[in-house]
């Protein structure tokens, strides 16, 4: 099946899918013909983004789970599998925190570890608990979210939390899925990786709203930095992910495709 076509694809697991591009690839996804499982822990506006996605004539439900806890992601995955076969998981959860830091002395454990966690750690429990349901059907397709913050960026933080964090935890993102790919290779599971930069998602949301609230002088620099002169839309990293989400991406796993306007 292509990556366009409608039919029945199964079932995509979506973290983050209340708002920003965990939303655009339930919206994707659900073009391809998926039944869409999303997972946010923000309950309002999960509702939302549910009936947003039914309204396209998906089949879609959702689940309201913190992804940074073994229990929540092991029963989100139980009730996704009776709920439907689970042919990908896309862990588009993830943030770089509530302070906005940038000098290493100004991060303590505590803010180390909520990034950490809410990247990295949350990954791994949703490969974790899908793995066993995709081995055993011999098929599967896992997409995670880093970021091109993974190599690092001069300047002042801007729409940034604690960024060293954000920036390792999304550079470790990168080597688990190398590692997942290979571990994964013969079982008919692909890994793979979409390295976004600055991406806007629907008017209100989080990150579109950091950036149109920055100073002028401070956007405008975000903007030189960028070598198209502007932020990508949600719905273009979204389509990456259909793509390395769909049957047709057969062959390619273990990449980190960077979906970055040439950045
Ligand atoms: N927007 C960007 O500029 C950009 C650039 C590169 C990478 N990314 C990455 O893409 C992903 C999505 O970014 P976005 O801008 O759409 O973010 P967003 O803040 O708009 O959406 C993130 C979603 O994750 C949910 N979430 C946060 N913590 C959670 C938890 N503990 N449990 C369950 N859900 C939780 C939030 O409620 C929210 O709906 C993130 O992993 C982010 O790091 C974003």
């Amino acid at each position: 099946m292509s990556a366009a076509n409608k039919g029945d694809a199964g079932c995509a697991i979506v973290t983050g899918a209340a708002g920003g591009i965990g939303l655009a690839a339930a919206r994707q996804l659900a073009s391809q013909g998926f039944s869409v499982f999303l997972v946010d822990r923000d309950e309002a506006g999960l509702q939302t983004a549910l009936e947003s996605v039914k309204a396209g004539g998906a089949n879609a439900t959702s689940c309201v789970a913190d992804v940074t806890s073994t229990e929540q992601v092991n029963a989100a995955v139980k009730a996704a599998a009776e709920w439907g076969r689970i042919n990908a998981l896309v862990n588009v959860a993830g943030g770089s925190g509530p302070k906005r830091v940038r000098d290493i002395e100004g991060i303590d454990d505590t803010d180390w570890d909520f990034v950490i966690d809410l990247n990295l750690k949350s990954v791994f429990l949703f490969c974790r608990a899908v793995v066993p349901h995709m081995r055993a059907q011999r098929y599967g397709r896992i997409v995670n979210t880093s970021s091109s913050y993974s190599r690092g960026r001069k300047g002042p933080v801007t729409t940034q939390g604690t960024r060293l964090a954000y920036a390792a935890a999304k550079a470790g993102i990168i080597g688990f899925g190398a590692q997942l790919s290979k571990d994964l290779a013969d079982c008919g599971i692909t890994v793979n990786t979409v390295v976004p930069a600055l991406t806007l998602g629907e008017p209100g949301s989080r990150i579109r709203s950091r950036f149109e609230n920055l100073p002028d002088a401070a956007r405008n620099a975000v903007l030189s930095e960028l070598p198209m002169g502007r932020p990508a839309e949600a719905y273009e990293v979204a389509a990456a992910i259909g793509f390395l989400a769909s049957e047709s991406a057969s062959h390619v796993s273990g990449i980190a495709l960077p979906v970055d306007g040439a950045l």
